[in-house]
């Protein structure tokens, strides 16, 4: 049977730059500085969260991260424009070279699942508003678990619903914390660069693919994997 291959969600399959968008709308031009504080303290959120066995949904990260990013840059934000900054991650669209790709996987006959921090409900909404939810064999969401990436456990909940041993799960993501997390727990993983200028970390472990762009999974997963 060919091997399952899940997909990370913010940044991998849908794209989050229309969130500096809205946010540049709400908060002028501190929006680039305040945007990339803020998606760093979210995954800090949640890997904090993680460790301290203190899950929460990952809404909540993110909300108190923007919040945190507002307070260190000096930008006052209403608690409106919070809402309306949020608001934007629910609204977010897929990657255009994502419906082909995924199209390919399928015709390998490929089960593919979404696998995200994000809660099952928010990860369906964005799947179902970019027209792709058919091409997934389930969402699988860390709050089944209660826990986040990178938790060994994360992994192993995502192998055990595809029902395979997890070095026959192949994760793409374009967070390189994603991948070696993946690693880590024995899968397979494919580190997409979605921005030409991220740097993987000088961890032990490296991807078992690199892609420079989506399109290019298909071809790069052997046709017996
Ligand atoms: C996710 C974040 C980590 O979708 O991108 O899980």
């Amino acid at each position: 049977m060919n091997s399952a291959v899940a997909f990370d969600i913010y940044g991998t399959l849908i794209d989050t730059q229309a969130v500096l968008t809205r946010l540049s709308a709400l908060i002028g031009d501190k929006a680039p500085a305040v945007s990339q504080l803020w998606r760093q303290k979210q995954l800090e959120y949640s890997f904090r969260r993680g460790l301290m066995a203190d899950y929460c949904d990952f809404s909540v990260c993110t909300r108190q991260a923007l919040v945190f990013a507002c307070q260190h840059e000096q930008v006052s934000i209403s608690v409106d424009a919070v809402e309306q900054a949020m608001q934007a991650y629910a609204e977010l669209d897929a990657f255009a070279d994502v419906p082909a790709g995924l199209e390919a996987l399928r015709q390998q006959g490929r089960p593919l699942y979404a696998f995200s921090n994000g809660s099952r409900a928010a990860v369906q909404r964005l799947l179902d508003r970019a027209g792709i939810a058919d091409y997934f064999s389930a969402i699988v969401s860390v709050e089944d678990v209660r826990s986040f990436k990178p938790d060994p456990k994360v992994y192993q909940h995502l192998a055990d619903t595809c029902g395979l041993p997890a070095s026959e799960v192949c994760l793409v993501s374009s967070n390189a914390f994603d991948i070696l997390g993946a690693a880590h727990a024995g899968l397979r993983t494919a580190w997409l660069r979605r921005d030409a200028q991220s740097v993987f970390d000088p961890w032990e472990a490296r991807p078992d693919i690199v892609l420079e762009d989506f399109g290019a999974l298909a071809r790069q997963l052997a046709p017996a994997d």
